[in-house]
Formats: C-alpha cells, sequence, structure tokens
C-alpha cells in the first residue's frame, strides 16, 4: 500500500481489498503454520496491513473518520474470526492423526513390588528383630566341613552324596541349608548370641509342587548359659501367632537332624484351595544344639547350650495365602504374583 487514499469510498475500497486478499490467503492455508504466516501478514503489528490501514484512518477528513473508523474494526475482526476458524479446522485432525488417539484406554501406571517370599522374610525378620534377634549372612558357596562335618553329619551320611549335593570345581559345594552360618557365627561371636540368617540354598531336587532345587531358607540361633527346650517352644510359639494369627493351629513332633538333640519340627494347619481341605503342613525343623556342634565351632558345651531352627519362607508364604503350588512362587508370572502387592 503505496498511495493513501484520500476520501472515504477509496478508504472502504482499501478494507474491502484488505478483507478479500486475507480471506483468499487464509482459505489457502494449508496447515497450522501457514494460518500463522498469514495471520503475521495480515493482523501483524510492525508490517501488517492493519498497520498502514490505521495510519491512513488519520489522514481522512474529521467528519468521515467515525464510518471508517468502524468499518476498520469490522473488518479487522472478520478477518481474525476467519484466521481463529481455519486454525480450529487444523487443531483436532492434528490431535488424532499425529499426537495420540484420544479414544484409547489410559495406559496402567506400572508399578513394582516385592515378591510375596521376600515380604515373608521381611516379617520374620521383623519379629525376631523385636526378640533382640541381629542378622548374620554367609556364603552360598560353601566347604563340606561347614555344610557337614562341622554339624555333626556322620562321614557317610547320605545327604553328603553326589547325587544329593551340587559340588564344586574347586572341592567346595552349593550350600543346602543355612546351617552353617551357625557355625561362622558361633567362630566370630562368643556368646550370649541370637541371629537370624535368611540366605539361598541349593539341592539337587526337581522342581516340583513342594520342591524346588533352590529355594530360601531363614536359619535362627541362640546360644546362652541355660538355654532349654522350653525357651525353643515359647519363641517358636510366638513366632507362629504372630505370623498366622492366635487362631490358627500349629504343633511340634519329633524330628531327626545331626546337629540338634532332640530334634522336633513345627506344623501349622493349612487348607491350601486344592480341595483336599485342611492338612498339617511342615514349616521348620528345630532342635536344642547339638554339643558336638558347639565344641565344632570352640564354644565350650558344658557351659552353653542353644537352640536352633531352619524354615522355609516360601512355606510359610503358602500356608499363608492358601497357594496350593510351590512354582507358582517362582515362575516369575507377575498375573499372579500381583495379587501379594
Ligand atoms: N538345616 C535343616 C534343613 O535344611 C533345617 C534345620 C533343622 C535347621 C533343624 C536347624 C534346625 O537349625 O535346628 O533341613
Amino acid at each position: 500500500m503505496t498511495e493513501s487514499p484520500t476520501s472515504l469510498p477509496d478508504y472502504l475500497e482499501s478494507l474491502r481489498r484488505f478483507h478479500d486478499e486475507a480471506a483468499g490467503a487464509i482459505a489457502a492455508a494449508s496447515d497450522r503454520d501457514a494460518v500463522e504466516a498469514v495471520r503475521a501478514k495480515y493482523l501483524g503489528r510492525a508490517h501488517g496491513w492493519l498497520k498502514d490501514l490505521s495510519a491512513m484512518l488519520g489522514k481522512l477528513p474529521g467528519a468521515d473518520r467515525g464510518t471508517a473508523g468502524k468499518a476498520f474494526n469490522e473488518a479487522r475482526l472478520k478477518v481474525e474470526a476467519a484466521l481463529e476458524a481455519r486454525q480450529s479446522a487444523f487443531a483436532p485432525a492434528r490431535a488424532i492423526g499425529t499426537i495420540a488417539d484420544p479414544t484409547m484406554p489410559a495406559r496402567e501406571r506400572w508399578q513394582g513390588a516385592l515378591h510375596p517370599v521376600t515380604k515373608v522374610v521381611d516379617e520374620i525378620c521383623e519379629v525376631f528383630r523385636e526378640l533382640g534377634f541381629t542378622i548374620a549372612l554367609g556364603p552360598e558357596a560353601e566347604s563340606e566341613w561347614y555344610n557337614f562335618t562341622g554339624l555333626n553329619f556322620p562321614a557317610d551320611h547320605p545327604a553328603m552324596e553326589l547325587h544329593d549335593t551340587l559340588y564344586l570345581e574347586n572341592g567346595g559345594l552349593l550350600r543346602t541349608h543355612t546351617s552353617p552360618v551357625q557355625l561362622r557365627t558361633l567362630q566370630r561371636y562368643a556368646p550370649p548370641l541370637r541371629v537370624l540368617a535368611p540366605g539361598n540354598v541349593y539341592r539337587r531336587d526337581f522342581f516340583d509342587a513342594t520342591h524346588a532345587p533352590m529355594f530360601m531358607q531363614l536359619e535362627g540361633l541362640a546360644v546362652d548359659e541355660g538355654i532349654s527346650f522350653a525357651d525353643l517352644k515359647a519363641t517358636l510359639s510366638h513366632f507362629a501367632r504372630r505370623i498366622y494369627g492366635n487362631t490358627r493351629r500349629t504343633r511340634f513332633g519329633p524330628s531327626y537332624f545331626p546337629f540338634t538333640e532332640p530334634s522336633a519340627q513345627m506344623d501349622v494347619e493349612v487348607d491350601l484351595g486344592d480341595g483336599r481341605g485342611l492338612r498339617w503342613m511342615e514349616i521348620m525343623g528345630c532342635g536344642l544344639v547339638h554339643p558336638a556342634v558347639l565344641e565344632s565351632a570352640g564354644v565350650d558345651s558344658q557351659k552353653y547350650t542353644g537352640w536352633a531352627f531352619g524354615m522355609g519362607p516360601a512355606r510359610i508364604a503358602m500356608s499363608r495365602h492358601g497357594v496350593p503350588d510351590l512354582r507358582l512362587l517362582y515362575d516369575g508370572d507377575v498375573r499372579f504374583l500381583g495379587q501379594f502387592a
């Protein structure tokens, strides 16, 4: 726009040209960026038509300015409305086509959780922590002495046979139970002591509803002067009440382990939801620590006595939640495990 119109009709003609040109450009704009370019050209403050037209307004005869000003505002509003309409025509297409499908179901938040067996281990540790037990750990690759000999296994005990144990090339073996931690603790700390030793153990077992070649165990050991079977029974009964509640039935029965004398087992009454109804399930072995075990760790068995237990937290998780098959806990299927999150 180089020439300045001198009369109202000329000015109105300029407005009409402004509007028609802008409308044509808006209709031709094929995406949001093109619409924005048209907006800058016709309505932009710095270089636009609008600036020229409002400058011209000031040069018209005073009597015509009211009419011209009103027409100016109308033309500007019409162009603005056309720009908005064109812009919104692109908006939904963009949202659906390239950003997201708003009809898609929301993605569920992925939330990790502790494994039910880990949770049981944590809970049991807490129950015994309250009773003054501390956590002790030992290696999973053990020597034959810690796993068997020092625990009073006779040299020809069937548990030591090649087919029952996973031996390593260096002559060591993968521990078959957490009981070696008893010896390691007694060698390291002087009684009185109370420890809890959670950890993985390995056996050359098949993977079936009640066995796994690798599983968790929780070992407990209390050694002091004058400890008796009554301490064992009282502590383990307290443990059972805390984990299963006051109404669940538990019982002790006789058993045999080379490293305890006398030896016992604790059973809990369970319904695993498999149609077989209530029955007894063994959850741990226990007993008074055999004097030979104390002696092999360098503890005076005339002065000190102790009690110990070894339990399977997976069995405790099964008996608590009514899980009929151990493999469900170890398969890693989150559809099953998610129920305990
Ligand atoms: N170590 C035994 C096992 O794996 C479990 C056990 C029994 C541990 C009696 C003990 C105990 O400490 O006193 O079968």
